[in-house]
C-alpha cells in the first residue's frame, strides 16, 4: 500500500498530520490519550474508519498511562466528534477488552486489522463497477487517509485501476476544509490515477454534460434504513446524480453501519467552528462583521443510493435492514455504549 494514515509502534501512535497535506508530509508521534483526542478533534486525523482506529489506539495509550479507567478513557474520546459511528465502535472494541482484563494494545491491533481487511474487501467488491475506464465523481476524502489503508470510495477505484481500468476521477474540492483537493487528489496522484479537481459547485455542470458515469462516496454513519451522513455537500450531489440518471454508490466497512438508528433523522450532525468557513487558507474571506454556519455533514436519504458497497457484496438500501439484523444476530454488539 502506498499510503498509510497511521501506525502503532513501541507504545507510540504515529499518524500523518492531514491538516498539512499536500504541502507538508509530517508525522505526529502521540503517547497519551489526550494527544489522540486532540488529534481527532482538530482533524489531524479524520475520516470515519481512521478516527475509529485512532481512538482504539488512544484507549490503549490511556491504559498504559495508568490514570484512566476504561469508562473514563472511553468518555474522553467519545466527546471528540459526534457523527462518525466508527469512532464509538473503535472505542468500545478496546473498552470492553480492557474492562475484562485483556490487553488493550492487542484489542486495538485487532480492531485495526478488522477495519483494514474490510476496506480491502470493499475494494474487491466494488472494482467491477469501474471496469472499462469510466468517469467517476467523488466527494471529500474516502481514501487510505480516511481509513488507515485502502479507503472506502477510493478502494474500488484503486483496485479497478490496478486491474487495468483507465478510469478518470472528478474530485470535488470539498469546502470548507478541502479534503478533496488536498487529500483525495494527493492520494490519486500517488497511485497515478487520472483526475481533475473541480469546485464543489461544478459537479452538477459535468453531470448534466454527460461527463460523469457514476458517483461513489464514503459515509460517516449509515442508519438502518440506508439514510446516511457524509461530508457536507453529499446530499446535493446525490440529488443531482438522480436528476441526471447517474448511479450513486456508498462504500463502507461494517463499522460505519449503525443498526441502532432507524433513519437519518437520528444521526447527529457535527457543527464546527464558523472560522473554517470565514477564512480560506488562513486568510479572512468574509467581512469582519459576518458570521457563518458550518455543518460538517449532511444526511442523504436512502432512495438516492443505488447500492452500498460493503465488505460482503453490494447491498441495495431495501435489503439493508435484513442484512443488519442477520449480522446482529451473529455478533452481539453492546448497543448501549454507542451514542
Ligand atoms: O470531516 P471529515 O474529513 O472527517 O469527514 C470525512 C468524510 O465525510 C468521509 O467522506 C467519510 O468519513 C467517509 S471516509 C471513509
Amino acid at each position: 500500500m502506498a499510503v498509510r494514515a497511521l501506525w502503532f509502534e513501541r507504545g507510540t501512535l504515529h499518524l500523518i498530520d492531514q491538516r498539512l497535506l499536500p504541502l507538508r508530509l509530517k508525522v505526529l508521534h502521540l503517547r497519551r490519550l489526550g494527544d489522540v483526542a486532540d488529534a481527532i478533534r482538530s482533524m489531524a486525523v479524520r475520516g470515519a474508519p481512521a478516527i475509529g482506529v485512532a481512538a482504539a489506539y488512544g484507549m490503549a495509550l490511556g491504559a498504559a498511562e495508568g490514570r484512566w479507567t476504561p469508562d473514563r478513557a472511553a468518555a474522553a474520546l467519545r466527546g471528540t466528534r459526534p457523527t462518525a459511528v466508527d469512532l464509538f465502535v473503535g472505542i468500545e472494541a478496546v473498552r470492553a477488552e480492557w474492562a475484562a482484563g485483556n490487553d488493550p494494545v492487542a484489542a486495538a491491533e485487532a480492531y485495526r486489522e478488522l477495519v483494514v481487511g474490510e476496506c480491502r474487501r470493499v475494494g474487491e467488491v466494488g472494482a467491477p463497477l469501474f471496469r472499462g475506464g469510466p468517469k467517476v465523481l467523488t466527494h471529500c476524502n474516502a481514501g487510505a487517509l480516511a481509513t488507515v489503508e485502502w479507503g472506502t470510495a477510493l478502494a474500488p477505484l484503486r483496485v479497478a485501476h490496478e486491474r487495468g481500468s483507465d478510469l478518470f476521477v472528478w474530485v470535488d474540492e470539498t469546502r470548507p476544509l478541502l479534503q478533496g483537493s488536498r487529500l483525495t487528489a494527493w492520494e490519486l496522484g500517488q497511485e497515478r490515477i487520472r483526475h481533475a479537481v473541480i469546485a464543489d459547485n461544478a459537479a452538477g455542470h459535468y453531470m448534466r454534460a454527460g461527463e460523469v458515469d457514476s458517483v461513489i462516496v464514503g459515509a460517516d454513519r449509515i442508519a438502518r434504513n440506508g439514510d446516511f451522513a457524509n461530508k457536507i455537500g453529499t446530499y446535493e450531489k446525490a440529488v443531482v446524480a438522480r436528476e441526471n440518471g447517474i448511479p450513486f454508490f456508498v462504500a463502507a466497512p461494517w463499522s460505519t453501519f449503525d443498526a441502532e438508528r432507524a433513519d437519518g433523522r437520528a444521526i447527529p450532525v457535527e457543527e464546527r467552528s464558523p472560522g473554517e468557513v470565514l477564512r480560506f487558507g488562513g486568510v479572512r474571506a468574509a467581512p469582519r462583521s459576518s458570521t457563518a454556519r458550518n455543518p460538517a455533514f449532511d444526511v442523504t436519504p436512502a432512495r438516492y443510493v443505488r447500492a452500498f458497497v460493503t465488505p460482503d457484496g453490494l447491498v441495495r438500501p431495501r435489503d439493508l435492514p435484513t442484512r443488519l439484523r442477520a449480522r446482529a444476530s451473529r455478533r452481539k454488539r453492546p448497543a448501549s455504549k454507542i451514542p
